[in-house]
């Protein structure tokens, strides 16, 4: 069976529209780019198509790639002590003379809606509620609302990235699944892999997991994104991964609409936090 990214992307999307619909304030996200990276414009593209379709206003900075990691950490300044912006982002990567650490702990935490801050990090470290990074929240929504179980199940996750790997891998432990996390010094990664009753893979090569590396009735989630001649695949060989997998996300239309979906909830999360802190 198919995990139907795309479906349930658009469920929660209604209902953060319908939720936003009844805030009076204007919810309001500050979106960051530096540069021309050409896949960065469309992520960037299509949050601002996303948040548009919900309501949620979006005050864009486009800044040219030789910006100063002094003139970014002014605007995130100002974005902190705006009271009406609700949520910012800065668009990864950042060119090379920016250190991406500073810049993303610059981010007010409860303005931190891509939830890499430290101080959120660590909070999903310490299993406290935080705002979780946008794409392993999404996998979470996407396997409960296809009422698949986590708790007690053999998860292995490939790849360790901040951004995806590690706070999912964290993610699944605070839902009580037993977890492995597996990256490119795994020496037995087959081994592992047939274990998985859940594989989630977060890679960044193309077919990467085949058939004999799955377990049958696995549920496989694909995290990758490849361009390879104009079109988008997972990490994942689909057609012959989707005949011994009992679910499997896609690729387009798995992870990539969830981590829009979840994207706008955090937003929303950002502004009921910050409205907490007011009271
Ligand atoms: N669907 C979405 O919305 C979404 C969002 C974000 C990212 N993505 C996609 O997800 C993929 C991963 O993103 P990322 O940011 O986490 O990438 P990343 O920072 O490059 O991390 C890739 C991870 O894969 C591991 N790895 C590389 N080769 C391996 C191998 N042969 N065996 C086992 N592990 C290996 C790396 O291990 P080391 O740590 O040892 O190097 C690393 O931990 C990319 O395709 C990206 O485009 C999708």
């Amino acid at each position: 069976m198919i995990l139907d990214g795309k479906k349930t992307a658009e469920l929660i999307t209604k209902k953060v529209g319908e939720e936003v619909q009844t805030i009076p304030e204007k919810i309001t996200l500050a979106l960051i780019l530096v540069g021309h990276n050409p896949a960065s414009e469309v992520y960037v593209n299509s949050k601002m198509k996303a948040c548009d379709a919900v309501g949620i206003c979006v005050r864009d900075f486009f800044l040219e790639e030789n910006a100063t990691q002094k003139e970014l950490l002014s605007i995130i300044d100002s974005c902190n002590k705006d009271s009406n912006v609700h949520g910012i982002l800065v668009q990864m990567p950042l060119p090379s003379h920016i250190d991406e650490n500073i810049v993303i702990n610059a981010i007010s935490p409860e303005k931190d809606v891509d939830g890499l801050t430290i101080i959120n990090q660590g909070k999903l470290m310490a299993g406290l509620d935080t705002i979780a990074p946008a794409t392993p929240k999404g996998v979470i929504t996407l396997l409960k609302k296809h009422y698949i179980d986590i708790v007690g199940k053999n998860v292995v996750v490939i790849g360790r990235s901040i951004l995806v790997g590690k706070p999912l891998a964290l993610l699944f432990l605070k839902n009580n699944a037993t977890v492995t996390i597996a990256h490119s010094r795994t020496t037995n990664l087959k081994e592992l892999t047939k274990r998985a009753d859940i594989l989630a893979v977060a890679v960044g090569k193309p077919n990467f997991i085949t058939a004999d590396m799955v377990k049958k009735d696995a549920v496989v989630v694909d995290i990758g994104i490849n361009r390879v001649e104009g079109k988008l695949i997972g990490d994942v060989k689909f057609n012959e991964v989707s005949e011994i997998a009992s679910y499997i996300s896609p690729v387009p239309k798995g992870v990539g609409p969830m981590t829009i979906a979840s994207l706008l909830e955090n937003i929303l999360e950002c502004y009921h936090i910050q409205k907490r802190n007011r009271e």
